[in-house]
């Protein structure tokens, strides 16, 4: 056994959100050689540790088929940390060595029984000779195919409850054991069911963190209180104000080196089904009767239950596809999708996607929600924007510069994250004219702190037992009932055309004719 730190922290640190101290527990990644945990997991939890937030009282066990020792699987991670987060590494390089002699290697197959015995074992042994009080987060940073092997043969070994605790020798009712399990979650609303009763075949619901990790975001976080926490947007947000909303995940990167899984997901399963309807209920969602994590995945189940179902004769209408072809991304030349490694050459998987949804509510009838989501696009950009009514044609619309755009509130996600405001303002002169002005709030010059990774918050408020920013069983149910039936129409189309769009681009013609059919010179707020 490698050395383990004894000694209780003074002073806890707190959790910046919650202000409560992270608990101490044991850390299990499965797929602990995979990208996932290289280029997110672990920077996230070493700037966890250098801001002094973990407890002492923690280990992380990577868990994967690769041949490892812990000295050379620490070696590798510092590696990644220097690679994928070279400002986090910058930051706390001093806090390595103390943070490495955290992480132990356990080199098993996910099949087998006698791996996960050897892992209780080794939990049981780190709980009773430090203070990790028998607490254990499994954290499932594997390909979908294994995550009812990994939980049958957790519930085997008997790790889907807590360890023992050192001082009693005996499970303490505090202690917790909880299972993060990364996207996708299924890949169609039967398998997320299945899934789900899988999971919940030996986990309680109340254990289960399903991530999504757009909900880490700060600004994601920021709608929320964006709307709840002033008083004057609420009595507009709604079908008397707001003319359209439209959702926007615009990415430079094609499909890397994930084609053996993007090939068959395609943009709708991997951006839009999580992500993009993510952002959607935020902005949709009724004010939830407290911050209580069920109360709030109440009122965004609510909204994903009221979304119109696109029929099968609609899905032409309502839905655009297409894959980009070649072009050029920040002035260098890109391949076509169907030509990048790993893609089959004849490949109809979409990289862009279009929708108009709507809202069947009280507050939202009437209001086309317009999603797109698409890789390769001109530049990385996430933002939601809400455009208003027009105002009455009455006083202004005699100017021949009539200048009089709809005022739209843009809450950018990343980068530049920030919300602006559009205003039409007279500019100085004899003249009356208006001209379109934009009031912009920037995180950065108004708050002048960095922004945490999203994986950063989730793993702390995982450890925390806070799960408002996880998916719930209804609700990843909820957002699969309203995507399977447009997977199943595109599937059973004979004339949905896969559009194709120059790699640079921000997607085919039939994205603009979605919205211009709706009401002519309705457009996209690209910026
Ligand atoms: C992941 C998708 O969930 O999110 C990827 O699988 C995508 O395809 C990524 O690139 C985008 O995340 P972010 O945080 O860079 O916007």
């Amino acid at each position: 056994m490698t050395q383990v730190i004894q000694s209780y922290p003074l002073h806890p640190p707190a959790h910046p959100a919650t202000e409560k101290p992270l608990p101490p527990c044991n850390i299990i990644i499965f797929g602990a050689t995979g990208d996932l945990t290289h280029r997110k997991l672990m920077p996230a939890l070493f700037a966890i540790h250098g801001q002094g937030l973990l407890s002492d009282q923690m280990h992380i066990i990577g868990f994967a088929r690769r041949e490892f020792t812990d000295h050379s699987y620490r070696e590798e991670i510092k590696e990644s940390i220097q690679t994928f987060a070279p400002e986090i590494w910058k930051e706390y390089e001093s806090d390595w060595p103390k943070f490495s002699d955290r992480i132990f290697f356990h080199r098993s197959e996910f099949d087998s029984a006698h791996g996960y015995t050897w892992l209780k074992k080794r939990l049981d042994d780190l709980d009773l000779c430090s203070a990790t009080c028998g607490n254990r987060l499994f954290y499932l940073a594997t390909p979908p195919s294994n995550t009812s092997e990994i939980v049958k043969q957790l519930s085997a070994a008997g790790l889907n409850n807590p360890g023992p605790d050192r001082a009693t020798k005996k499970m303490n009712p505090n202690a917790f054991a909880r299972i993060i399990v990364e996207k996708p979650f299924g890949s169609d609303l039967a398998s997320a069911q299945a899934l789900n009763v899988e999971l919940k075949a030996v986990f309680n619901e109340h254990q289960i963190y399903r991530i999504d990790h757009y909900l880490g975001k700060e600004t994601v976080q920021n709608i929320f209180v964006f709307r709840f926490a002033n008083a004057i947007f609420e009595p507009i947000w709604n079908q008397k104000y707001v003319d359209n909303i439209q959702v926007t995940v615009a990415e430079t990167v094609g499909v890397e080196n994930r084609a053996g899984y993007f090939d068959h997901a395609g943009e709708l399963r991997d951006m839009v089904q999580s992500h993009a309807l993510q952002l959607l209920t935020l902005v949709a969602m009724e004010p939830p009767i407290s911050l209580d994590a069920n109360a709030i995945r109440d009122e965004k189940v609510k909204v994903l239950k009221s979304l119109r179902p696109i029929a099968d004769y609609e899905i032409e209408q309502f839905t655009v596809r297409a894959q980009y072809d070649t072009g050029m991304i920040e002035s260098k030349p890109v391949p076509a999708y169907h030509t990048e490694k790993g893609v089959a050459p004849d490949s109809s998987t979409e990289t862009y996607v279009a929708l108009k949804m709507e809202v069947q509510n009280w507050r939202w009838a009437g209001v086309p929600f317009y999603i797109r989501a698409g890789k390769r696009l001109p530049k990385r950009a996430t933002e939601i924007n809400i455009q208003f009514k027009n105002i009455p044609g009455i006083l202004f619309a005699h100017m021949a510069s009539s200048g009089v755009e709809p005022n739209v509130l843009t809450i950018r996600i990343q980068p530049d994250e920030g919300i602006s405001i559009r205003l039409g303002a007279k500019p100085p002169g004899p003249r009356m004219k208006v001209e379109s002005v934009e009031l912009d709030m920037t995180y950065g010059t108004t708050f002048g702190s960095q922004i945490h990774d999203a994986y950063e918050r989730l793993l702390m408020d995982a450890m925390l037992g806070e799960a408002a920013l996880f998916t719930r069983d209804d609700e990843v149910e909820a957002e699969w009932a309203y995507i399977s039936p447009i997977i199943k129409a595109w599937g059973e189309s004979e004339t949905m055309p896969v559009h194709k769009y120059s790699a640079g681009t921000w997607g085919p013609d039939a994205s603009v004719v979605l919205l211009d059919r709706d009401s002519p010179g309705r457009r996209w707020w690209d910026r």
